[in-house]
């Protein structure tokens, strides 16, 4: 996952690498570095932890230079340290990576027994040595590195800045994405488009197998096979999103509050909201009325989304779903003859093992959609139809607006299904479409009980485990509570759907086990209060998140209450989210952690 940035120019680059690898540093924070060439020779300064440090330590050690590269890591070979931050370097070459290096040990091996001396633990540096190897034996740098990809197995981008070359960037992809930004006199490499955004707003993106070479005014892009290619120049859109926290203290909190706008934009997307009709964005190509099976795979939270939307399209449009982890799908080798639609969910759109299981659904020939929320990634591209959510950018590691979104795009996409196979009448439509319009008012409803949610937040704090029960929609609800606290906070948590307690989780209730209960007053309500009775009898501390039907039956023995109002069903797992991400944030604002970068996570997981 880490994030990588190339500039050629002929102004000096060490502040712009330092601002590209800010918008980068989403994908990883564990070091960061630099390197240029000054006066021909490679200068790196590197740091471990935040890019503040390195920040810091180019303010007493300045490092000039008109050609350089860029590195935030999230570590995979080797601990957080300086000696393992890229970039990696040889006195001739300096090289930065996202991905894997699979075989690097064997590499290392045959390199170490050339005689050839390695300083860090990391995969990266192998690439570097390899590349200088083959310049030691008379190669030019193009061709050196042209040899080493050759070797390489597993998924990467590099990024690579050679000695004496002021005029010569070379880039390749393989897996991990890498965009090609081009300026006035000027050429840039980056992992994504919003790192590129503040130099240039026309990006090209590599495809697999991909390689560049890049001067002052011309970027040379070569396929697998060495064919000079040319990949569509596109406008990006990062700039306009340039993201700051506003009057918040960190961007999971403002986050949070842009919820009723980009849920509202959302919907507009699928759903006309002058008829209350449903549709496919875009006017795309998409009939549920033949779809009887549909495969969904997601990571993480938006596999919580996906759960949810299984959920919705069982229910509304009466289509069977599958459901996996992305990183199951991808090697279950699951027989998929009946599936119609295979559907992806993802906030990055670089997700590796939801990419990977893209490809591998449309390698058995089936038609592909994703739910993504950055339009220009690999997902997004690669997917047969595109189905946008549109958060904006998400800044905080923790995913929150855009789950909100995903379950909009699905809540509304199961109806359209619904209407297209005759599951749902016109006047149900209409009734959904409406109950969805209401959701930025509930979720502002929702916002509007912070303060109480801070409270209990704050005898949260004083846990070390927590439990999240509850049932149908509210089941994936309690799973993705479990991951918002544990992520942000560090506390452990689970998510149990109510009904399994009794069979196993009940043994860990004791007087002092939190048990956050999320139960609407739906169809399984009563089921859900047998089981908080359950809870109960067993001395266990209830936090009741229900609506003022719910607490109205006076039918539950909870030691803290949320009332959020009554709501139609389809709208709940949307505003239910709201208070679970509230109880998550203040925990972990009280107990001091990182909220927007919590430790050993990154925004964009690039490595399966
Ligand atoms: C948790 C979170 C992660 C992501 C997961 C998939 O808050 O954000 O669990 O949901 O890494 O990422 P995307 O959605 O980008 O594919």
């Amino acid at each position: 996952m880490c994030g990588i940035i190339g500039i050629i120019s002929r102004e000096p680059v060490s502040s712009r690498l330092v601002d590209a690898l800010k918008r980068l540093e989403y994908r990883g924070y564990d070091s960061a570095g630099i390197a240029t060439l000054e006066g021909g020779a490679l200068g790196r300064r590197r740091a471990e932890g935040k890019l503040a440090n390195l920040e810091r330590h180019l303010a007493e050690n300045p490092l000039p230079g008109t050609i350089g590269i860029g590195h935030t890591r999230w570590a995979t070979h080797g601990a957080p340290t300086t000696r393992n931050a890229h970039p990696h370097a040889t006195a001739r070459v300096a090289v930065v990576h996202n991905g894997i290096i699979e075989n690097f040990r064997e590499l290392r091996a045959e390199l170490s027994a050339e005689g050839y001396a390695f300083e860090s633990d990391t995969d990266t540096e192998t690439v570097a040595v390899h590349v200088t190897r083959e310049m030691d034996r008379g190669a030019a740098p193009r061709e050196a590195v042209a040899a080493t990809l050759k070797r390489l197995e597993g998924a990467f981008s590099l990024a690579f800045l050679f000695k004496d070359e002021e005029g010569l960037l070379i880039g390749a992809r393989k897996g991990s994405p890498l965009a090609v930004g081009e300026g006035k006199d000027e050429m840039f490499l980056g992992s994504d488009a919003i790192a590129l955004s503040p130099f240039t707003d026309a990006v090209r993106y590599l495809e697999d197998g991909d390689s560049v070479i890049l001067d002052h005014g011309r970027a040379a892009i070569y396929d697998f096979d060495g064919n000079e290619v040319v990949r569509p120049l596109r406008q990006a859109v990062g700039k306009a999103f340039y993201v700051d926290k506003g009057n918040h203290r960190h961007f999971m909190q403002k986050e949070i509050y842009e919820q009723p706008e980009v849920v509202g934009h959302t919907l507009g997307a699928f759903v006309d909201m002058t008829t209350g009709r449903t549709k496919i964005p875009q006017g795309q190509p998409l009939d549920f009325s033949s779809v009887r099976r549909m495969a969904i795979s997601a990571c993480g939270t938006g596999f919580y989304a996906g759960t949810v939307g299984r959920y919705y399209f069982e229910r509304y449009a009466r289509i069977a779903c599958d459901l996996d982890v992305a990183s199951e799908f991808r090697y279950r080798e699951s027989p998929l003859g009946d599936v119609d639609l295979a559907l992806f969910v993802s906030q990055s759109g670089e997700t590796a093992d939801t990419l990977a299981s893209l490809r591998y659904a449309k390698a058995q020939g089936l038609k592909t959609a994703s739910i993504v929320n950055v339009p220009e990634s690999t997902i997004a591209r690669e997917s047969d139809l595109l189905l946008p959510t549109l958060a904006g950018p998400e800044i905080g590691v923790a995913s929150t607006k855009a789950f909100t979104c995903q379950l909009t795009a699905l809540a509304a996409l199961s109806v359209r299904a619904g209407v297209d196979r005759g599951a749902v009448s016109a006047e149900e439509e209409l009734e959904l479409t409406g109950a969805l319009a209401e959701a930025p008012r509930m979720i502002n409803a929702a916002l509007h009980l912070e303060e109480r949610i801070e409270e209990l937040a704050h005898d949260m704090a004083n846990h070390r485990h927590a439990l999240f029960l509850g049932r149908g929609f509210s089941y994936p609800l309690a799973m993705e509570g479990a991951l918002k606290l544990k992520e942000i906070s560090y506390i452990h948590a689970e998510g149990y759907a109510a009904g399994e307690l009794k069979h196993g989780p009940i043994a860990l209730i004791d007087e002092t086990m939190p048990v956050v209960v999320i139960a609407p007053h739906d169809r399984v309500f009563e089921k859900t209060v047998s089981n908080m009775q359950e809870v109960a009898a067993r001395g266990g501390k209830i936090i009741l998140i229900t609506d003022e039907k719910g607490a109205a039956s006076g039918a539950v023995d909870a030691a803290e209450t949320i009332v959020l109002p009554n709501m139609p069903e389809i709208l709940t797992p949307i505003v239910y989210s709201v208070p679970l991400q509230l109880l998550a944030y203040h925990t972990a604002v009280h107990m001091g952690t990182d909220v927007d970068q919590p430790r050993n996570l990154a925004k964009s997981v690039t490595v399966e």
